[in-house]
């Protein structure tokens, strides 16, 4: 792999045992480490949470790997961008200790079983609608973990269930991980970051907007109307949004992630996803 020249030096790593020998020597002298996994195709929002795990971590090691057995689709995997040269050039802006980026043969070894038991939370929402994602993605990251050691590790509210699912594994496999939720990023006009972004025809990007728009309206009459009240509504603006096909808008609780129609529980988060055009959007917003 060629380095693009930049005045800071990343250490890039493509073996496991190599990332890992290198990581535990730092370990050993004192240094914590903060992990940041990513399936490359950076954008300022990932470079945001490399930021927050600066201010937590000594050493900040971020991956990139688009992992095969968490997509459901083929093409989907295949046309997934992979910008390998700008990745590395921007983690180095952002001061990105370690970049560890190994190939599928590094991370498989042929066929591999894993099945953890996720209880309901790989079974509603992007689970139900991607079957086998999050446990392709429960996989993945457990193996990160075991190359890695972090004792920080962090993930986007993007998507929040990934975050409840990862945290779950953690607390099912005693794992000594902190993890920390970094906050969504937002285009000027409200559009969540994504890697996917790239693929939205300029009216599909307008289109779009509805998504955030919707969960703005939710916050703005949370402390008015009802849940069941918010929902219909959202539902119904979603419902006449042109270009978009709803998959669905929840109002759940944020700390057992389950739906509500209750205002009680201490925090509550509204979810939303939704087809625009050929590609799949989600998006959140925390309402309490
Ligand atoms: O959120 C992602 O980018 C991926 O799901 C992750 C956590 C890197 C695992 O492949």
């Amino acid at each position: 792999m060629t380095l693009v020249k930049t005045d800071y030096i990343l250490k890039i790593f493509n073996s496991r045992q190599a990332v890992h020998n290198y990581l535990n020597e730092l370990r050993s002298s004192g240094k914590s480490i903060g992990f940041v996994p990513t399936m490359g195709a950076l954008h300022a929002g990932h470079l945001s949470m490399i930021q927050l795990a600066r201010q937590k971590a000594d050493v900040i090691v971020c991956s990139i790997f688009v992992n095969p057995t968490q997509f459901n689709d083929k093409k989907d995997l295949e046309n997934y961008p992979r910008p390998v040269e700008d990745d590395i050039r921007k983690l180095e802006k952002v001061n990105c200790h370690v970049l560890f980026i190994p190939d599928v043969d590094e991370m498989y070894t042929g066929a591999e079983q894993w099945n953890i038991e996720l209880g309901n939370l790989d079974k509603i929402l992007e689970g139900k609608i991607r079957p086998g994602h999050y446990q392709g993605v429960t996989q993945i990251v457990k193996k990160l973990f075991d190359t890695i050691n972090p004792q920080y590790a962090f993930f986007g509210q993007k998507d929040y269930q990934q975050f409840m699912v990862i945290s779950y594994m953690i607390k099912k496999l005693f794992l000594k991980i902190k993890l920390v939720l970094c906050p969504i990023i937002r285009e000027n006009d409200g559009l969540a970051m994504s890697s996917r972004n790239i693929y939205l025809s300029p009216d599909d990007r307008k289109n779009a907007l509805a998504l955030s728009k919707v969960l703005i309206k939710a916050k703005e009459h949370f402390q008015t109307k009802a849940i069941p009240q918010i929902k219909k509504e959202a539902e119904s603006f979603l419902k006449s949004a042109p270009g978009i096909e709803v998959e669905y808008f929840e109002i759940f609780n944020a700390n057992s992630f389950e739906a509500t129609s209750s205002k009680r529980p201490t925090s509550l988060i509204a979810l939303v996803a939704a087809k625009v055009g050929s590609i799949r959007i989600i998006d959140n917003m925390i309402l309490k």
